[in-house]
């Protein structure tokens, strides 16, 4: 899947700008703050529908104006879809592919996956298990078409369940909720087993890909929850449910559920060692991207779309050998990375990539 051009109307700092992006390697470099990030925040919302910087994406809309626009033809699958999203400061968001009106944004980005990679990423190993969990529903998000709303309606019966136990409310009320909360609750577990499955590999095999030189280190992540990872659906239902009947008066103690996949980890390890603690900033950082690398590889398998890749800072990340790896891994899909140097061209070398300049609220191609 690859952007083919993508246009920008009083979006954050520019006002009105179109560009026909590299199918396969795109470099936006300049100095800061002008406009780099962005750029890959527009792609990102022309894709997913709404921005990786926070909730509300009403602050991408120009300073002085009361709507931004994004409008970009999109290849997937081999046809050409024409995807529009309208932001406003007094209406809801507007959602359109191929001039059609969509009303959920499952329906919009269905068939857009993404591959983000953000400086700030390298919390997600230092931090605690809330950044982990994060990036887990992330990823099955777009890779299964029923994730979302399962962990929807788990959270919200939870958010219900909390209420109910700080109230003190009737028990028979309990029951239903523990009910529905081990329903869905086994099935998110599973989910995130099954992924980590796949992942957990690729993470390995890629972080020996970018630190190659020798020394023997080896990341391993596991997924962290109560259950054996080969407990049957039918039987982890009924595990969880006597659990949370369990833990019942504790809970009421509380005032909140204690057991569940909201509480549950994605474990890092490097050498056999927590990576949190014991990984140098180096290694934090080679193992997010060998993260990222193999989401690629692990959403390429289960939706058979090759995402965009959109790399903020990564250059400054990388030392010139970690970086050479790192570009051979990512040749095969269309990329967009921000850093504030261009990239040296050797003469007659084909490279592959367009170099765009970030200038005065302009995109230059070079
Ligand atoms: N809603 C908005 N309307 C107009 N301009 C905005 C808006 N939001 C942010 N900007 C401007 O965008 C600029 C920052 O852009 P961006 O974060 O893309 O910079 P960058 O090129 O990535 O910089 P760096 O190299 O420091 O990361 C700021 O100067 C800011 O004033
Ligand atoms: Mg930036």
């Amino acid at each position: 899947m690859f952007v083919k051009d993508i246009q920008l109307l009083s979006f954050r700092n520019y006002e009105n700008i179109y560009f026909k992006p590299h199918r396969k390697m795109n470099i936006f470099y300049g100095q800061n703050a002008q406009g780099k990030t962005n750029l890959l925040e527009a792609i990102y919302i022309l894709l997913r529908a709404k921005s990786f910087r926070q909730a509300n994406d009403r602050q991408a809309i120009a300073f002085d104006k009361d709507f931004s626009f994004i409008r970009g033809r999109v290849e997937s699958f081999g046809f050409d879809y024409i995807h529009e999203v309208k932001l406003s400061r007094k209406e809801a968001k507007k959602l359109r592919v191929n001039e059609e009106s969509i009303d959920s944004l499952l329906n919009y980005n269905r068939n857009n996956p993404v591959v983000l990679f953000q400086p700030e990423d390298i919390l997600m190993v230092k931090e605690g298990p809330d950044l982990r969990r994060a990036y887990l529903n992330n990823l099955l998000d777009q890779v299964d078409g029923s994730y979302a709303s399962l962990l929807k309606s788990y959270r919200q019966i939870l958010y219900q369940k909390n209420l109910a136990l700080k109230k003190e409310e009737d028990p028979l009320l309990f029951d239903v909720y523990d009910r529905q909360l081990s329903q869905l609750g086994s099935q998110i577990i599973l989910k995130r087993f099954a992924l980590v499955r796949l992942l957990g590999p690729r993470v390995q095999e890629n972080y020996e890909k970018i630190s190659r030189g020798g020394r023997e280190e080896r990341v391993t992540i596991s997924y962290q929850s109560s259950f054996s990872e080969d407990t049957s659906l039918e039987d982890m239902k009924k595990i969880y449910w006597e659990r949370l009947k369990k833990d019942r008066s504790k809970d009421l103690h509380l005032k909140t559920t204690s057991f569940g996949p909201h509480r549950e980890d994605l474990d890092i390890k490097i050498s056999g060692r927590e990576a949190k603690n014991y990984a140098s900033q180096g290694q934090q950082r080679s193992i997010v991207l060998a993260f990222k690398l193999g989401e690629l590889e692990v959403i390429k398998k289960l939706t058979s779309q090759m995402p965009v890749l959109l790399l903020d800072d990564v250059f400054s990340e990388l030392d010139d050998q970690r970086q050479a790896l790192f570009f051979s891994s990512i040749r095969d899909c269309q990329s967009f990375i921000t850093t504030t140097d261009s990239l040296k061209e050797s003469p007659g070398e084909d490279r592959n990539l367009k170099q765009y300049k970030i200038e005065n609220n302009q995109v230059k191609e070079r």
